[in-house]
């Protein structure tokens, strides 16, 4: 879910608009506004659907005030219609509040609440907290803030809510708890919202709000940041390095599509800086910053979701061939409910694009009380899993606004190489002339990219062959294998195509039983050391009937002649294909969702930044 908050001199209606539009990647199943008016009165208008049906239904309304909240929901509890949208408002009309994360004991809470006689609109677990408030402020007649704080000393969940009452109508009380929050101060003038991107088209002064911090923001006055047991906190405010441009499409019909093609910049700016002395070594402060963690480590633990769980398998095999120690990878999920054995020996490697993920943030204070060295593979700087890792390293891709993943994955793959490769270097497992070998391999990448996105228009054409499946097999081996995966998650997330990713070899196992004329495979198939492997399982499509769409390496003769479509990519070392195949991979999965008619950069249900478990 997503939260912006305002107070000020200029009107709240539209800044919020505007920024529940940059945080609609948070999920969008319904969306709210509350605003106090120069009467002082409470309005609240929420609705299901997106942010555009929450400015349709605002139309002739009293949208009037400067100070208000809203929101942009992704539901847990309660299904996504108009009551269970957001913001939620207390038994008087006169307290309002948005909240993103989830609330434990809210059933308990309820019960105890409805003994009080307290009549619940809602199933969520939201509308809870705001009751509680209003019980507390009315019982023990306390100013909003002392109800506020010991409201959420007895809430047990995680949290990033903002509060605003008619009767106090200079004042915004937000606070946090393992969901992020971030403050905006402007010229007599402060914005809240769950990301920066809201923030920026105002100021780039920022604070970010840590767990258990309640913050005070009035009208008129310097802000004031207390801790949940009223401890008076340090502000630390800092300056945000994000620019407008590039959160817009810039031209492209989608944000996925500009996302897509912005990969050889986006490498570029990964990889700039860190192959040094002329392209013979790696310099990756993480890395060099703690010598004997990377030396002495006996095991690399890799934890990720979604599309970065699918980068940490490439990763994976990476730590393990270049740098020599055993690496595994874990669903972050499973990992922080499976007592994981975990030494001080280990390093944890936390991957997450949003840095904001529920699971993979307590998967590594998992692993952090038990001693692991824990370091981030981020892209938003200052993230929460940024800041509680140990230390790590930005993948530098800018920000990635289309729920499905890409530029980030390849910045991820990225930066995965370059850690394998400082950490080779460091231990002695990679020879010189490899390690320069594979830093030239690296800072040619870019162009490999732009060479490759010149497949656009051949993808896009054979895209409208395969609209009709219904389903999609994705094959390929070693390295290859994950981005099979890969490949299959981008097209069920974006076209609702079932797609299942599957080592090519292990076809035969199951998905074989599959394929038939109607069920296309693509089959990820460059010049490696499995090639001909890769061949035998292509001649095993094409004899049952299945039609066959292959990514190949420029100057394959073999299976053009066998494989129904083929699509070239230039040569690439075998460990830094995934890279390059990413692209044609990407490129089908959005030709396919957009000639579906698909909503490609806001799929059905899904969000960027899951931030519950
Ligand atoms: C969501 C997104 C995916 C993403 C996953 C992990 O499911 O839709 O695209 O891969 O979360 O997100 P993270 O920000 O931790 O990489």
């Amino acid at each position: 879910c997503g939260i912006v908050g305002y107070i000020g001199h200029q009107q709240a209606y539209p800044i919020l608009i505007k920024g529940l539009h940059r945080l609609e990647y948070r999920g969008y199943d319904s969306a709210g506004v509350a605003l106090i008016n120069s009467e002082d009165r409470l309005n609240v208008y929420k609705t299901r659907g997106k942010v555009n049906d929450l400015e349709a239904f605002c139309e002739s309304k009293d949208i009037e005030g400067t100070i208000g909240i809203a929101h942009t929901r992704w539901a847990t509890h309660g299904e996504p219609n108009d009551v269970n949208a957001h913001p939620h408002y207390s038994s008087n009309g006169k307290i309002a509040i948005v909240h993103n994360g989830t609330i434990e004991n809210y059933n308990v809470l309820k019960q105890a609440l409805e003994q009080h006689g307290c009549v619940f609109r809602s199933e969520t677990d939201t509308e809870v907290v705001v009751q509680l408030i209003e019980y507390i402020q009315s019982t023990n007649r306390c100013p909003l803030i002392d109800a506020v704080r010991e409201a959420l000393n007895q809430v047990i969940g995680a949290y990033a809510i903002a509060v605003i009452d008619s009767e106090n109508p200079d004042t915004i009380i937000a606070a946090r708890k393992s969901s992020p929050l971030v403050i905006g101060i402007g010229e007599g003038e402060t914005f809240i919202a769950s990301d920066a991107t809201p923030i920026i088209d105002y100021t780039n002064q920022v604070v970010y709000l840590r767990d258990d911090e309640i913050a005070i923001i009035s009208r008129g006055e310097p802000l004031r940041v207390i801790t949940n047991d009223n401890r008076t906190s340090s502000i630390d405010i800092q300056t945000l390095r994000l620019s407008v441009s590039q959160l817009e499409k810039g031209g492209y019909p989608h944000f996925m599509l500009k996302e897509i093609f912005e990969q050889p910049n986006s490498i570029y700016d990964c990889i700039r800086g860190r192959i040094v002395n002329n392209g013979t070594e790696i310099k990756l402060s993480g890395i060099t910053d703690h010598p004997d963690r990377f030396i002495n480590a006996s095991r690399i633990i890799i934890v990720a979701c979604g599309t970065s769980w699918h980068a940490a398998l490439i990763g994976a095999r990476l730590f393990e061939s270049i740098a020599r120690i055993p690496a595994q990878v874990e669903y972050a999920s499973e990992f922080r409910y499976s007592n994981p054995i975990v030494t001080p020996q280990d390093i944890v490697i936390a991957i997450s694009q949003s840095g904001e993920t529920a699971d993979t943030l307590a998967a590594i204070k998992l692993a952090k009380e038990r001693g692991a060295f824990v370091y981030g593979v981020c892209n938003v700087v200052s993230s929460s899993i940024a800041r509680e890792t140990d230390t790590g390293t930005y993948i530098h891709v800018g920000p990635e606004i289309g729920v499905a993943s890409t530029k980030a994955f390849t910045g991820q793959v990225t930066v995965l190489t370059m850690l394998a490769l400082a950490i080779g270097q460091l231990r002695c497992t990679i020879s010189k002339e490899k390690l320069t070998e594979m830093a030239h391999a690296l800072i040619n990448l870019p162009e490999l990219i732009k060479e490759t996105l010149k497949l656009n228009k051949n993808i896009e054409r054979l895209s409208s062959i395969f609209t009709y499946a219904h389903n999609f097999l994705y094959l390929g081996r070693g390295y290859n294998y994950p981005s099979a995966l890969e490949g299959a998650l981008k097209l069920k997330e974006i076209s609702y195509i079932h797609a299942e990713g599957y080592p090519a070899a292990e076809m035969k196992h199951g998905p074989i039983a599959l394929i038939d004329r109607e069920m296309p495979t693509v089959v990820i198939a460059p010049t490696d050391e499995l090639h001909e492997k890769i061949i035998s399982n292509i001649q095993q499509v094409k004899a049952r009937g299945g039609s066959v769409i292959a990514i190949v390496t420029r100057g394959d003769e073999t299976i053009p002649e066998i494989a129904d479509h083929t699509l070239e990519i230039p040569p690439v070392p075998e460990c830094l294909s995934p890279i390059i195949v990413s692209i044609p991979l990407q490129l089908l999965a959005y030709h396919i969702a957009v000639m579906k008619g698909c909503n490609v950069d806001m799929p059905r249900n899904l969000a960027k930044s899951v931030t519950v478990e």
